[in-house]
């Protein structure tokens, strides 16, 4: 569904991303790691069509990004660090107005609480102002605009941060939920733990470069720790495991 082939972007004299070679399944979480600045945004940018590759292309479901936009947006959903919604709409009414953006019809509003309901938020939720939602209420926003909007792909950027652990661990059971249903994700996070216990895949992204790409069922937490921190270090984890 999503396929990054030999993707490259630099900015000025800095390869943020240095041919990137990567493939996310339907029904697939594929996590990125990787430290600030190891292009796991520009990454995510270039599969939205934000960015223009400077070599290499982004495919969504088959189709190149940079040459095919609108047919490509279309099957995304993108949950950002901070979903933007107007604090003075209710939920209900941001989800409407969401939808319709990406122009989908909204339906009844019976199916829009539908959808709340699906994320976890009932129905006062609903009816409550953005304003006086906590930051999970917002994010599950975020993935009920994806559900309202049929996205086969999900490109999610740091969405756990802040998060406390209750509202990170419903989040992440309804990406499995969502992923189970065949939608692909992309999700750049620095939550190892979080990463291990949702992503089938993880690949580790360092300067630019996929430095390593793990199959989450193989790891336990520690292993995965230890392997993410080695590469931090300049360490080969290979050598260092064998040791
Ligand atoms: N618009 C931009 N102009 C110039 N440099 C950028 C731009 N966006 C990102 N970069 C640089 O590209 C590199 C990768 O950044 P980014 O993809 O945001 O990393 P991450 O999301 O992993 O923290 C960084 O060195 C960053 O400074
Ligand atoms: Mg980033």
């Amino acid at each position: 569904m999503l396929k990054a082939d030999k993707l490259s972007k630099r900015f000025g004299s800095r390869l943020a991303l240095d041919h990137l070679d990567l493939s996310v399944g339907a029904g697939e979480i594929h996590c990125l790691l990787g430290a600030n600045g190891a292009g796991k945004t520009t990454t995510i940018h270039l599969f939205l069509g934000f960015l223009e590759p400077t070599s290499g292309a982004a495919y969504v479901n088959g189709q190149e990004v940079a040459s095919n936009l609108d047919a490509v947006r279309a099957d995304l959903a993108y949950v950002p660090e901070q979903v933007n919604l107007y604090p003075m709409l209710t939920g209900q009414e941001n989800l409407a107005y969401f939808t319709r953006l990406a122009g989908r019809p909204t339906g009844e509003a019976a199916r829009l609480r539908e959808l709340f309901d699906q994320v976890g938020l009932d129905r006062t939720a609903a009816d409550l102002r953005v304003a006086q939602y906590s930051k999970g209420m917002r994010q599950k926003v975020g993935l009920a605009i994806a559900l309202a909007k049929g996205a086969r792909a999900l490109l999610l950027d740091e969405p756990l941060s802040g998060l406390d652990p209750q509202a990170a661990n419903e989040f992440c059971a309804l990406l499995r939920r969502l992923a189970d249903g065949g939608t692909a994700a992309l999700m750049a996070t620095h939550d190892l733990f979080r990463a291990k216990q949702i992503g089938d895949r993880i690949g580790i992204m360092k300067a630019g470069r996929l430095v390593e790409h793990l199959d989450v069922a193989r790891l336990s937490h520690a292993q995965l720790e230890r392997i993410y921190l080695d590469h931090m270090h300049g360490r080969n984890p290979v050598a260092r495991a064998c040791a």
